[in-house]
């Protein structure tokens, strides 16, 4: 058998206006968890839905075990063993679990239908091998959370007995937990024979499972290295074709009077009196585990939900928040984490993405200035480097770290002077994560207040002038800038050390 699973040569792929992928080159080795990096729009999604039968290249081959292969459409990859789960998730949510796990090849009776009961023991035994054992077989989609979607996405892999699975950017949607069962998952399937193809801008997940690293530019192939002999510092080099300094900020603007009180908020079980306090100019951290209520705050602050007892204030006045419409008008802006479902219009263009989440803005005596939101929508495309051939283009079109840069332009564009994000940089490439960091601590510096959210610790510390920890609802800990490090923070979001 030839040491190689899969070589694609020379795939070239164009649409109007961007060629997504030049002459591409990628080799994957039998057995290997390949990592495909590269920035924001390179073209690694792209390349993905050639493989996957979802685009038909121009050009190029895409040779499968030693010899040449068309694939007409997904299900044609899947008969072929080629597996992927897309970066933006397309279950069906009123299925059940068990049912998405088995949508194309269902266990029949002799009747020829559906064999429910040996479906559902089939997906037990498949989610108990894998640890999954919290997640009930019987469930309908929609009620689980999108990084246990994704998980099961996953597995619906696992059961089709996939020569090759592809995994695009499955961690951005991810809890901890999740991700460290996403890994197990993997390596269990490595050992079974199956070769990954692994996609994700978290740079440290790629040299704790890769073995294998190819990087992509412009659609154009640039490099392959053996994880073990390269560095972070390296890939990023060859991603960005320069050298990214880090620079979050923390601490770097003038903290001034209050802005924002919280106190004695409640929310079900899930806020149980938590009181703190944010200034103008000031970045406050929210550190937490996932269920600790870091959403939950932002959402009632935000007026998504409302609090069923406390006291919220705005320079010093108490203010009633009952709708996100209100918390607008107060000067409040919300980024969500999930960009699909509360966030961007997908079928309308960039600019009026922008225009809608500022109607209130664009419009003069009726009439809404479509040119002004172009203008806003083609400074914030410049200033985060929205990979597009223009402002009309749909959303959808978008790759998926540029559309999370569209939706930060919305909300950004409003200058408010509250400003909640919900995961800043999730699934945003190395080199644009530094320019969106530089952007929010230069609206600090103009006396904004921030709250931000971030899984990723690095950025959490990096970012935050003040960190105010949470565990099981409640306020667990706070760190002033100089007390800030990671030991203190898992201490605290843990409730190991309760103040
Ligand atoms: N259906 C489409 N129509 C038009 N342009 C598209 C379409 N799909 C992708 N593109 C463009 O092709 C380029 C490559 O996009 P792709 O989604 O492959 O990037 P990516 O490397 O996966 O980025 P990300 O890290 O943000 O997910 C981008 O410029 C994108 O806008
Ligand atoms: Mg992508």
């Amino acid at each position: 058998m030839e040491d190689y699973v899969l070589r694609l040569e020379d795939i070239t792929k164009e649409f109007p206006g961007v060629k997504a992928l030049d002459r591409m080159q990628f080799q994957l080795r039998r057995g290997s968890i390949h990592a495909l990096i590269g920035e924001n729009g390179a073209g690694k999604s792209t390349l993905m839905k050639v493989l996957s039968g979802v685009y038909t290249p121009d050009a190029g081959k895409i040779i499968l075990d030693g010899e040449e292969i068309k694939v007409q459409n997904p299900l044609d990859a899947e008969k072929k063993g080629i597996s992927i789960v897309y970066q933006e998730l397309s279950v069906f949510h009123t299925t059940t679990v068990s049912e998405n796990i088995f949508t194309t090849n269902p266990p029949r009776n002799k009747m020829g239908m559906i064999d429910y009961k040996t479906m559902n023991l089939e997906v037990r035994k498949i989610l108990d091998s894998y640890g999954f054992t919290d997640v009930d077989e019987k469930a309908k989609m929609r009620s689980l959370s999108v990084g246990r979607q994704q998980i099961v996405e996953i597995l619906r892999a696992v059961q089709r007995k996939a020569k090759i699975l592809i995994l695009d950017e499955p961690t951005s949607a991810l809890t901890e937990y999740e991700t460290e069962v996403l890994m197990k998952i993997m390596r269990t399937l490595n050992q079974e024979g199956v070769s990954i193809i692994y996609i994700s801008h978290r740079l440290e997940e790629i040299f704790e499972i890769c073995d294998t690293v190819t990087i992509m530019r412009d659609g154009c192939y640039i490099k392959t290295l053996d994880v073990e002999k390269t560095c972070k510092e390296e890939l990023v080099k060859y991603m960005v074709g320069r050298d990214v300094v880090y620079q979050y900020g923390a601490g770097t603007s003038e903290i001034k009077g209050e802005l924002l009180r919280v106190e004695n908020l409640c929310y079900k079980k899930e806020l149980k009196n938590v009181s703190l306090v944010l200034h103008r100019g000031e970045v406050l951290g929210l550190a937490g585990l996932e269920g600790a209520g870091r959403t939950e705050l932002l959402e009632c602050i935000f007026g998504v939900k409302r609090p069923e007892s406390g006291h919220i204030y705005i320079d010093g006045k108490e203010v009633h928040i009952k709708s996100p419409v209100a918390a607008r008008a107060h000067g409040i802006a919300y980024l969500t984490k999930d960009r699909k479902n509360k966030g961007l219009y997908l079928r309308m263009s960039i600019s009026n993405n922008i225009l809608a989440n500022n109607v209130d803005r664009f419009t003069k005596k009726g009439f809404m200035q479509f040119a002004a939101a172009r203008k806003d929508a083609e400074e914030y495309r410049e200033k985060f480097e929205i990979k597009t051939p223009d402002v009309d283009k749909k959303v959808s079109q978008l790759s998926g770290g540029n559309q999370q840069k569209v939706l930060l332009s919305m909300w950004i564009s409003r200058v408010p002077q509250i400003l909640l994000i919900d995961e800043p940089t999730r699934g945003i490439d190395v080199g644009t994560k530094e320019s969106i960091h530089h952007l929010i601590r230069s609206f600090a510096k103009e006396g904004m207040g921030v709250i931000i959210v971030s899984s990723d610790m690095p950025e959490l510390i990096g970012a935050s002038d003040r960190i105010v920890a949470m565990y099981e609802g409640r306020v667990s800990g706070e760190l002033k800038l100089e007390d800030i490090n990671e030991e203190r923070i898992m201490a605290q979001t843990s409730g190991l050390e309760i103040e």
